[in-house]
C-alpha cells in the first residue's frame, strides 16, 4: 500500500478509515463523506487522492516524465474557494517533498504534480472553458469539495471523463464527494436512496480528536437558535435540513407581529436608491417597531439628505443610518455638513464579528434573524411586503462563514429589489450600536462598532 510507504503526518480517524475501506471495495465506485462541519473532510479528500495518485504510480511502474499522466481532477463549486481552502487543508497535510503545485497553460490545466509521475488537476466547477474542457478529458477519478454547492448537471459532466486507461488496462474509477448536510441531489443520491455503488460515511465532529475542546460549543453558540441547522451541523442529520437555507423564518415574523420590542433605541435608516429601477427608502425605528416610513423615486442625493435632516429633527434629532455604497456617500457627507450624526453602513465591509461572518451584510441579517428566534423583535405594523421581503434570502458558507445571498441575485430571483427588508435590517443592525446625543459626545475611544471613517468625520465636525 502505498500509505506504507509514504509518511505522512497523523493518521485517519475511525470514520475516515471507514471511509477509505469503503472506496477501496471494488463494488464502491461513489461515497459521500458528508455531515456536520469540522468532521475531517476535507483532510481525508486530500490524504486520500494522494493515496490514490501514489498508488497508481507504484502500480503501473510509472517513471518521472515531464508528460505525467492526469490521472484525476479534484476541485469545489467555486475554484477560488478551492484554493482558499482545500488547496490549503493539502499543503499543510501532504510534506512538500512528494509534490509541486503548477499553475495552468495553454495545454494543462492548474494541477498538483506528484513526485514528477503523475498529476492531479484542480480548480473549480464555475467556469464554463473549464467544464468544456472535461468533455474530452480523461480521469480515473475525482474528488469534490463541499459538493453541496453543486448542481447534479455541474457534476454530471465530470463524472463522464472517468475512462482513464492506463497500458490498455482500466482503473478503478472513483467518486469522492464530500459536504455539509444540504438540500440538494446528494441527499436523494447517498442519503435518502442509496443505490449499489454509492456509499455514504457520515462525518461528525465528534468522530474528529483533531478539532479544539470548544468546537462543539462554537458550534451550538453560533447555529443553536435554529434547531434544525445545529441537528445538521453538529450531528450530521440530513433530514432536518430541508428548506433551512431561509434566513429568517416566517413563523417567527408572525410571532414578533404580536409583540412588543425588546430592543430599545431610535434611529433612521435609510437605503438610497443605488440603481435606475430601485427606490430610495426610510424608516424611523423604534426599537424594532417602525414608527414612521417613506420612499423617494430617482431623487438628487441633496433632497435624500435635506429630506433625512428634516426628519432627524422632527425625531429629537435621533441619529440616522445609511447604506453608503453608492451614492449614500455623498448622502452622508451631506449630512454631517448638515450637523447630522450618522452611522455609515457598508453591507460589504468586514463584519463587527469576522470569524463567522463573509462581511457586515452577513452579520446583520443574521443577528436579526437571532433576535427574531429569540423572540426579541416586535413589530406590530411589520407590511406584508417587508414581511415577503425578509423571508426571502437563503444564507450559505463561504470558507467556514456565513454569506447571505446579496441583493442582486435576490432582486433576479424575485423581479423586484428587496430594498425595505435592506432598510430594515440595518435599521436594527444600526439601533443596537446607536447612542444618545450625550454619549457620543462624550466618547473617549471610538467604540469597535463605529468606522472609524465615522467617528472621524464626526470629530471633524464637534472642533469645527
Ligand atoms: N486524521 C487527521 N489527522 C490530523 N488532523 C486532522 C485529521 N482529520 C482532520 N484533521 C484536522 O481537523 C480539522 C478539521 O478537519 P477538516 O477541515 O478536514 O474538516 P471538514 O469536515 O472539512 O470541515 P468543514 O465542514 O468546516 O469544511 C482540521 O484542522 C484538520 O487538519
Ligand atoms: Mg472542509
Amino acid at each position: 500500500m502505498a500509505k506504507k510507504t509514504v509518511q505522512l503526518q497523523g493518521e485517519y480517524t475511525k470514520r475516515q478509515t471507514q471511509a477509505d475501506i469503503a472506496l477501496a471495495r471494488d463494488d464502491v465506485r461513489r461515497l459521500l463523506y458528508g455531515g456536520a462541519k469540522g468532521g475531517g473532510k476535507s483532510f481525508f479528500l486530500c490524504v486520500w487522492m494522494f493515496c490514490y495518485a501514489w498508488e497508481i504510480a507504484a502500480r503501473f511502474g510509472l517513471k518521472t516524465t515531464k508528460n505525467p499522466l492526469h490521472i484525476g481532477w479534484m476541485g469545489r463549486k467555486q475554484a477560488t474557494d478551492f484554493t482558499a481552502t482545500t488547496l490549503q487543508t493539502w499543503r499543510k497535510t501532504i510534506p512538500e517533498e512528494y509534490y509541486e503545485l503548477k499553475g495552468g497553460t495553454e495545454k494543462d490545466p492548474k494541477h498538483i504534480l506528484i513526485m514528477n509521475r503523475v498529476a492531479i488537476d484542480y480548480g473549480g466547477l464555475d467556469r464554463q472553458e473549464s467544464i468544456n474542457k472535461f468533455n474530452s478529458a480523461e480521469y480515473a477519478v475525482i474528488a469534490l469539495d463541499q459538493a453541496e454547492e453543486t448542481t447534479k448537471d455541474d457534476v454530471s459532466v465530470l463524472q463522464g471523463s472517468l475512462r482513464l486507461t492506463i497500458q490498455g488496462q482500466a482503473l478503478p474509477y472513483k467518486e469522492l464527494y464530500t459536504a455539509n448536510p444540504a438540500a440538494c441531489w446528494l441527499k436523494d443520491e447517498f442519503v435518502t436512496n442509496c443505490p449499489v455503488g454509492n456509499v455514504f460515511v457520515p462525518a461528525l465532529p465528534a468522530d474528529n480528536p483533531y478539532l479544539p475542546d470548544d468546537y462543539e460549543k462554537t458550534l451550538t453558540d453560533a447555529f443553536g437558535y435554529r434547531k434544525e441547522l445545529l441537528e445538521a451541523y453538529l450531528h450530521g442529520n440530513w433530514a432536518s435540513i430541508e428548506g433551512a437555507r431561509q434566513v429568517i423564518l416566517d413563523s417567527l415574523i408572525e410571532r414578533a407581529m404580536k409583540m412588543p420590542t425588546l430592543l430599545g433605541g431610535k434611529v433612521i435608516a435609510c437605503d438610497p436608491a443605488r440603481f435606475g429601477d430601485d427606490k430610495t427608502t426610510i424608516k424611523v425605528l423604534e426599537g424594532s417597531e417602525i414608527i414612521e416610513q417613506s420612499e423617494m423615486g430617482y431623487s438628487r442625493t441633496t433632497d435624500i439628505s435635506d429630506a433625512l435632516t428634516e426628519l432627524s429633527r422632527r425625531h429629537n434629532n435621533c441619529q440616522l443610518v445609511v447604506d453608503e455604497i453608492g451614492v449614500g456617500g455623498g448622502v452622508i457627507d451631506e449630512l454631517h455638513k448638515n450637523g447630522r450624526r450618522v452611522i455609515a453602513f457598508n453591507s460589504s465591509e468586514k463584519a463587527d464579528n469576522p470569524e463567522k461572518f463573509v462581511n457586515k451584510r452577513a452579520e446583520a441579517w443574521w443577528e436579526l434573524a437571532e433576535h427574531f428566534a429569540k423572540g426579541e423583535i416586535g413589530c406590530r405594523n411589520m407590511t406584508k411586503e417587508l414581511r415577503s421581503q425578509l423571508t426571502t434570502p437563503c444564507y450559505d458558507f463561504r470558507n467556514g462563514k456565513i454569506i447571505i445571498e446579496p441583493k442582486e441575485t435576490i432582486k433576479e430571483r424575485i423581479g423586484r429589489s428587496p430594498d425595505d427588508a435592506d432598510c430594515y435590517v440595518m435599521g436594527i443592525w444600526a439601533v443596537k450600536r446607536a447612542r444618545p446625543e450625550m454619549q457620543y459626545a462624550n466618547a473617549g475611544q471610538p467604540s469597535k462598532t463605529y468606522s472609524n471613517n465615522i467617528l472621524t468625520r464626526g470629530l471633524q465636525r464637534r472642533t469645527a
